[in-house]
């Protein structure tokens, strides 16, 4: 039985048996592989014709063989010819395979030899460099498409490879590769051609993933899901091999037998029949350990692979709401700042209003008569007759007759012939308010100091009554004034005539007035309202 086999084994060798051809320029390096694969025990080499064996190199030869290969350095015309090489393999069975070698003189304008016996590449682009994979550390210096260097964006080298982008018929050819192959410190030039035939069906491109980013950082929230894309582009049209997964530090997840990774993969092609392919990786719940790990992207097709890493990190948790309160913090800050703001400029009438709408029908009787003690300087000279005027009938007007408030103004509500100090001091004490007119006739006039010294005296020591200040002409300097006006003035400052001194009708809601209204107390038992506007 086991004899039947081997002779069936034998039988089968010599029918598939194949001579294969290896075309080499003058002067180049030329090695030749024995073409079984599989395991065997010693190969020789030898010429078919002349049965002669192929030593080992010895210092100094330049033909030689070593395991399957057989070495010219370099190669000479004399060199063309058949070679036989043996396979001993184990239980004393050996093999015999016949090469034919075919070295050409080198000619000027030449770069490939006339008879071209690789095979054919066809179809999608990628042309691989003939017997590049006899020679150790050997470095391809150009590509030749029928003899001219090869250039262009459409070209993409890879190390034993060009593929070309898109290829059409224009790229059927003779493609050469010229490569650099040192020998025990001798360099020799080696040249393959072979012939490319476009049959595309597919093109090949460069392998991009469009996302993620190399070295991106996700942040999650540990115990949460987590879904990492990454879509890459693989070439036009659908491809052969197009591979998009994920790595979890180096392990596909396919491999990983934690099932709280797995992977969901569909593919699309773009416009100009782009096609791409997105693999989502699903992580049902983000464990400590996955911030250390490395979660790789790799895309493949067949010119090659491309990667791109990302990893996690945990979300600033504790920050959050710092930042948060910060902000509200802020938010509150510039919402009291506005508020102040506004209250200054509108202060006025916001209390006026307030007051108009919240007007306590009931105020509290404090036992007092008059809401307010009119002290002015009272002159002849024509000056002050504004003064006298505003006092008897602007003032009035607007404050009795339009706000409802009940006013003592000395000339009116108490007469000259009464006594005067104890009047004054009584009718002041009666009133919740000094209105104290303020005109360059308080720095000078004497008459005016009795007054103001009763009063200052109640507003100031007392303290129960306020003062409101009306500078009816601009004073410019207070130094002159009384220390105890100056006093007031720099704690409340004054209310300044602005008005035109005469003319036309007075109105409440003036600011000068607003001003005032706003110094002065609630109106009690008011008529107030609707005599206002
Ligand atoms: C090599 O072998 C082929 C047949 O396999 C033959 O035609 C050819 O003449 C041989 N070449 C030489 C140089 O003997
Ligand atoms: C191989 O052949 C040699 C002689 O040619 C013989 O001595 C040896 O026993 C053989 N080995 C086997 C495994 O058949
Ligand atoms: C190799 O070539 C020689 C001479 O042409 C021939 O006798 C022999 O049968 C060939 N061997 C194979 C395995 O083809
Ligand atoms: C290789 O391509 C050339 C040129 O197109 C053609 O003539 C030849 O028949 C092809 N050889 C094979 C084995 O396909
Ligand atoms: C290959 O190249 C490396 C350095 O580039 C050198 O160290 C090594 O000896 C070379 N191997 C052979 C077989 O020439
Ligand atoms: C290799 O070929 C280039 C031209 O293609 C030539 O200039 C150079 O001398 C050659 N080198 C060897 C070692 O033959
Ligand atoms: C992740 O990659 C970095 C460099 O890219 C490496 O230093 C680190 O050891 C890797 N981590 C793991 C867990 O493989």
């Amino acid at each position: 039985m086991w004899c039947v086999h081997l002779i069936f084994l034998s039988a089968f060798f010599l029918v598939s048996m194949t001579s294969e051809s290896f075309d080499a320029m003058e002067g180049d390096a030329l090695v030749i592989k024995c073409p079984p694969p599989s395991s065997y025990v010693r190969v020789t080499w030898y010429h078919t014709e002349t049965k002669k064996i192929i030593p080992a190199e010895e210092e100094g030869s330049r033909t030689f063989s070593l395991k399957r290969l057989l070495w010219f350095l370099p190669t000479s015309r004399e060199d063309s010819g058949n070679y036989t090489c043996v396979v001993h393999y184990s239980n004393n069975i050996t093999k015999e395979f016949n090469v034919s070698v075919q070295v050409h003189p080198y000619k000027q304008g030449i770069c490939f030899p006339s008879q071209i016996r690789y095979p054919n590449d066809t179809g999608r682009g990628k042309i691989i460099c003939p017997t590049f994979d006899n020679y150790k550390n050997a470095t391809i210096v150009q590509w030749y498409k029928d003899c001219k260097p090869l250039q262009g964006e459409r070209y993409f080298k890879r190390d034993k490879y060009i593929f070309i982008n898109n290829p059409g018929k224009e790229d059927d050819g003779y493609y050469t590769c010229q490569f650099i192959y040192t020998h025990n410190g001798n360099a020799f030039n080696v040249s393959a051609t072979r012939i490319f035939v476009s049959n595309a069906k597919y093109s090949l491109l460069p392998p991009q993933i469009l996302f993620p980013k190399q070295n991106d950082v996700t942040e999650v929230d540990l115990g949460a899901a987590l879904s990492l894309k990454c879509q890459a582009r693989l070439g036009i049209k659908k491809q052969p091999i197009a591979v998009v997964t994920w790595d979890v530090n180096n392990s596909p997840v396919k491999k990983l037998d934690f099932s709280r990774f797995h992977e969901e993969t569909l593919s699309f092609e773009g416009h100009d029949h782009e096609y791409y392919r997105e693999t989502t990786l699903h992580i049902t719940e983000i464990k400590k350990e996955d911030l250390q790990a490395n979660f790789t992207c790799v895309a493949v097709n067949e010119m090659g692979n491309t990667k791109a890493k990302v990893t996690l990190q945990l979300k600033a948790q504790l920050d959050h709401p710092r930042v948060l309160m910060i902000i509200g913090f802020l938010v509150l800050l510039i919402i009291i700042a506005v508020s102040v703001v506004l209250y200054q400029s509108f202060r006025v009438d916001i209390v006026l209003l307030y007051r108009e709408i919240f007007q306590p029908y009931s105020v509290k009787d404090d036992g007092k008569i008059y809401d307010a003690y009119v002290i002015y300087p009272k002159s002849h000279t024509s000056e002050a007759n504004f003064v006298g005027y505003f006092v008897y009938h602007i003032l009035p007007d607007v404050l009795e007759n339009e706000c409802g408030y009940k006013l003592c103004i000395y000339g009116r509500d108490i007469c000259p012939g009464e006594d005067t100090a104890s009047a004054i001091e009584k009718r002041i004490q009666k009133s919740r308010r000094l209105i104290i007119i303020l005109t360059h006739q308080s720095i000078n006039c004497e008459d005016l100091a009795y007054d103001q010294h009763i009063a200052l005296y109640n507003a100031l020591i007392q303290n129960d009554t306020k003062v409101i200040l009306l500078e009816m002409e601009i004073i410019g300097t207070y130094e002159k004034l009384q220390e105890s006006l100056r006093y007031i003035i720099k704690q409340q400052g004054t209310i300044k005539w602005k008005e035109p001194p005469t003319g036309h009708q007075q109105s409440s809601n003036s600011k000068f007035w607003k001003h005032v209204r706003y110094h002065m107390p609630l109106t009690h038992k008011t008529s107030y309202s609707a005599n206002a506007g």
